[in-house]
């Protein structure tokens, strides 16, 4: 078995993931413009859609609302605690009869049919976790697919300017007394950070030509028992695009979910989501305006692809 699903299990597996995933974008405001993004994606493109494929569903942020807006959802993931998390939300919601789970691998999807989901979605790097399979596993979710296709896979020229940024979780911090212990890491390491800072164009170099955020230090530690972040392939936008073109999808958009919030100073920021009548218009640009082809792929760290069969 390749070393990236290994690591992925075992980063995932871990018990308290799913209850960590579900609170996420409570506390960092390019968490929730990444979220409204994909919700305004899906909820814009649900007509004719009753069955759905959700590839790496985690707690089931997409998969339940699907299921409220009353889809018949496949709820797909390696990881039982995120299944066990999901279920747990998905009764709270009532909606737990319109939700099937499967534990599986994104690697294996043979056991279903050809075009048996009206639609198939795999948000937030589900598919980048694949490497090397990446590909293969593109083709198999569009294999399964009868009409819509949406994937958000991690981005190289999103993931670009954290590597000359080491503070830039700092400027999407809502509350910085929220409590959240990675909100209180993120503050108390902000100078050490800026004072450790170097740029190295190795590595950023690296990372342009080869696409990949880690992989001998990881499958070094994984081997030593520890529990590394996963080996990660990011994507160009031409890239995941012809990709998608070559497994036979048509009228495809991209955009960058995140790319206008990256130009603006966190002191606005919290001020624009602390009211409720600017968070909303805000959210809504945004999302006009990471859809342009011309910033797509300047976002945060993800690359939304939009797909029709
Ligand atoms: C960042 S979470 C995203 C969850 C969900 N799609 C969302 O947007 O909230 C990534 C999810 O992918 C799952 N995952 C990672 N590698 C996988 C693989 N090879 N096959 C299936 N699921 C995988 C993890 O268990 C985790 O739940």
């Amino acid at each position: 078995m390749d070393y990236s699903r290994k690591i992925a299990e075992r980063l995932w597996n871990q018990a308290d993931k799913g209850e960590l995933e579900s609170h996420r974008e409570e506390t960092f405001i390019d968490d929730i413009i990444q979220k409204s993004h994909l919700e305004k994606e899906l909820l814009s493109h649900l007509d004719g859609i009753k069955t759905v494929f959700d590839g790496g569903a985690g707690c089931g942020r997409f998969s339940i609302l699907l299921a409220k807006y009353g889809c018949e959802v496949t709820h797909f993931d390696i990881s039982q605690p995120m299944i066990d998390k999901a279920k747990e939300l998905a009764a709270k919601e009532g909606v737990l009869d319109k939700i099937t789970f499967v534990k599986g691998a994104l690697e294996d999807l043979g056991a279903f049919a050809d075009h048996s989901y009206d639609m198939v979605i795999s948000f937030d790097a589900p598919v980048s976790y694949t490497h090397p399979n990446q590909e293969k596993v593109i083709g198999e979710l569009v294999r399964i697919c009868r009409k819509r296709i949406m994937l958000s896979v991690s981005s190289r020229l999103g993931y670009l300017p954290y590597l000359a940024n080491p503070i830039q979780r700092n400027q999407f911090i809502l509350d910085e007394n929220c409590g959240d212990p990675y909100v209180e890491w993120c503050v108390a390491n902000r100078e050490k950070a800026i004072e450790a800072f170097y740029f190295k164009k190795d590595t950023v170099m690296k990372l342009w030509n080869e696409g990949l955020t880690g992989g001998e230090e990881e499958i070094a530690a994984y081997e030593k028992g520890e529990t590394p972040w996963c080996i990660t392939y990011t994507f160009m936008p031409d890239e995941l695009e012809d990709i998608l073109t070559r497994c036979g999808v048509k009228k495809i958009k991209l955009a960058g979910p995140g790319a206008y919030v990256r130009t603006i100073p966190r002191e606005l920021l919290v001020k624009i989501m602390k009211d409720d009548g600017q968070r909303r218009d805000f959210l809504e640009f945004c999302h006009q305006y990471d859809s342009n082809p011309y910033v797509c792929g300047m976002g945060k760290d993800n690359l939304f692809a939009y797909g029709e069969l």
